[in-house]
């Protein structure tokens, strides 16, 4: 059948109030949309269709403390709690990093599509991980990659939302938000992870602090395997030593070296439209680079990159040339900034 088939039947199923008919060619069209590597579209419509599942078994007149009351208490503080559910389909080839990093991600995502087979044998999965290193250097980017390659919703969770003050909240709304992701089957996102660490800052209690620590390892535990956790940090010295040991991956995102900051430029100027001018040397500009943030040398970049297609554009010459003069100028006020702060 082709995907007009389906919207055909859907559309007929759906008019006719068939409910049964119109769930089974939603799930045709969705494995359809898989098989033809549609991912992003196959997700969504799942999402949809699992959403609306829940919103029909718990909507209308409820009984107080009825299961299915609770679950729609639940479902609508959940949604508090999730700054936004998305699809990815980022790939490896956006995320510069090096040999060691790619190849561990790779291994990860190599597990999660030989499932079965390490189920057979009675291993453990890996679905736990941590992406640490200075602010700019692809940890949320990765996140999107694991996303993209393994095919799979993500979570993103509002740790504003989630962290409360009162005694023993925070624990309950963490707990919340891992029942969703079991039950989606999908990737949680926790950024800035070492807030989970800080309660005590504000609580000034270590007990409330210990059991958000607990809470977080029990539900680490009990990670159903096809769902993943990925936490991404600037601090990882502010998390708790037990905890970081529960994350099967722990990876470093760092700074980058010459040639990773080569590659960037290229993966930036990869459309081939335009073309960095000869006034530096590319060892000058690396050298200049030195220091700075993948994302700092990229908006850089593209800034020079702007502002050289205009000035072109009064210009005859065919094709833009990127002031390299212009770009190293700005990577100089960048630095100057950073050592500022
Ligand atoms: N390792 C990287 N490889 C390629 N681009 C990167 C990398 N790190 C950062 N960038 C660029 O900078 C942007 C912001 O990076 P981000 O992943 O949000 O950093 P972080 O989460 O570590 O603060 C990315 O969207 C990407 O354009
Ligand atoms: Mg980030």
């Amino acid at each position: 059948m082709s995907q007009t088939d389906f919207i055909k039947d859907i559309a007929k199923y759906g008019l006719e109030n068939d409910q049964a008919r119109l769930l089974a060619s939603l799930n045709e069209l969705i494995d359809h949309a898989k098989k033809s590597k549609r991912i992003n579209f196959a997700l969504q419509l799942q999402s949809i269709l699992k959403d609306s599942i829940r919103q029909q078994q718990t909507s209308g007149l409820l009984k107080v403390g009825s299961p299915q009351h609770h679950q729609r208490e639940e479902d609508r503080e959940v949604s508090e709690f999730i700054l936004e559910q998305l699809t990815s389909d980022y790939h490896f080839e956006s995320l510069v990093c090096t040999d060691s990093v790619k190849e561990e991600l790779s291994y990860f995502i190599k597990e999660h599509q030989a499932l079965e087979v390490l189920h057979k044998f009675d291993l453990p999965v890996s679905n736990k991980v941590l992406f640490y290193g200075p602010p700019g250097c692809g940890k949320t980017l990765a996140s999107y990659v694991l996303a993209g390659e393994l095919e799979k919703m993500m979570l993103v969770v509002n740790l504003g939302a989630i962290v409360s003050s009162k005694l023993g909240e925070t624990s309950k709304n963490l707990a919340k938000i891992f029942r969703r992701a079991a039950q989606e089957d999908c990737i949680v996102f926790i950024d800035e992870f070492d807030t989970l660490g800080k309660v005590r800052d504000y609580s000034q209690d270590h007990g409330e602090m210990k059991r958000v620590v607990n809470t977080l390892l029990q539900l680490f535990d009990y990670l159903p395997s096809s769902s993943v956790v990925i936490a991404a940090t600037n601090q990882i010295d502010m998390i708790d030593e037990a905890l970081l040991r529960r994350f099967d991956l722990k990876v470093n995102l760092e700074l980058p070296d010459a040639d990773h900051i080569l590659e960037l430029i290229k993966k930036t100027l990869k459309s081939g439209l335009v073309e960095l001018d000869k006034k530096n040397s590319l060892k000058s500009i690396v050298e200049g680079c030195q220091g700075l943030s993948y994302y700092a040398i990229q908006r850089t970049l593209i800034t020079a990159v702007k502002r050289s297609v205009i000035a072109h554009s009064r210009t005859s010459l065919t094709k833009p040339r990127v002031d390299t003069k212009l770009w190293l100028d700005l990577v100089t006020k960048e630095k100057q900034q950073l050592t500022a702060r």
